[in-house]
């Protein structure tokens, strides 16, 4: 895929699944936000017999937690630009699909649960992608989309650590598009598409204190630092963030996951 300047997107360089950390990266950001998202998806009601589509499946965590809830492996459905981590949900007998989201040809039919978490505020098409999940959703379904609210990393009072995450979520937002805030938009964006019973929480882990989001921030970091001194972070700053996070009495903030969740009308019209 291309990525010439100004069209780069997740994972053709930063962040891609060939990258040696980037499994580990994301079995960090599972065990940091998975409780979470859990707890939210079972107190809407979800259920056996349930089908899903999770939605930039990641390594797979909450696909081959939902395929054990619903208890019905074969009417989940997970999605992914890169499957290669999703082998093993594809054993589990989940339907395991490589496909761009933003592609017009990709239609994966109507499911009773459609969620995807970190995937759009990663895509500059999130706005257009929103209405196109919402149509993956049965008529009286759930569509539940969790995505970022920078929180604290950009007033955190040790300052190589604030540099470092405000040079970050600059370059991320200039080289791929990401939106370090779209969450706390989604439930005007829900209720234009129509939704209903709109809900929202928050989620907000602490580096430091939490080895999964700790490993998480780290790895992020890491992967992102040739672009970080490019853009003009001094390395000298860069390395104080990075020994920062490892020292056992650092607690920082990085960012809360909102959720945010709607219901289709039962009635298409
Ligand atoms: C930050 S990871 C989140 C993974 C998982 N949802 C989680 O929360 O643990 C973003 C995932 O979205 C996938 N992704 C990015 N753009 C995509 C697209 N256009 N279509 C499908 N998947 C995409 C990436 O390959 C990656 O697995």
């Amino acid at each position: 895929m291309g990525t010439t300047a100004g069209n780069e997107c997740y994972g053709d360089v930063l962040f891609a699944a060939s990258c040696a950390s980037e499994s580990e990266r994301l079995e960090g950001l599972a065990r940091a936000f998975d409780p979470a998202s859990r707890q939210d998806l079972l107190a809407l009601g979800l259920n056996a017999g349930w089908t899903c589509l999770d939605v930039g499946a990641g390594t797979g965590s909450l696909g081959g937690w939902l395929a054990s809830v619903t208890e019905t492996a074969d009417q989940v459905t997970a999605v992914d630009r890169d499957s290669r981590f999703l082998g093993p949900l594809a054993a589990q007998g989940v339907n395991v699909i490589e496909a761009d989201i933003a592609d017009p040809d990709f239609h994966p039919g109507q499911f009773d649960l459609v969620h995807a978490r970190f995937v759009l505020m990663h895509l500059r098409e999130r706005n257009g992608l929103l209405p196109r999940l919402a149509s993956w959703v049965k008529p009286g379904g759930l569509l539940v989309v969790s995505d970022s609210l920078a929180v604290g990393g950009e007033t955190s009072p040790h300052g190589p650590y604030r540099d470092t995450v405000t040079a970050l979520w600059r370059m991320l937002a200039e080289e791929i598009g990401t939106d370090r805030h779209c969450a706390g938009q989604y439930p005007q964006v829900f209720t234009g598409l129509g939704l209903r019973d709109i809900g929202m929480r928050a989620h907000l882990p602490v580096a430091g204190l939490e080895a999964g989001f700790t490993r998480f921030l780290t790895l992020t970091l890491q992967q992102a630092k040739p672009r970080l001194l490019a853009a003009g972070l001094p390395a000298a700053t860069y390395d104080q963030a990075l020994l920062h996070l490892e020292h056992p009495l650092s607690r920082e903030l990085f960012f809360a996951m909102v959720t945010c969740w709607g219901r289709t009308s039962a009635i298409r019209r």
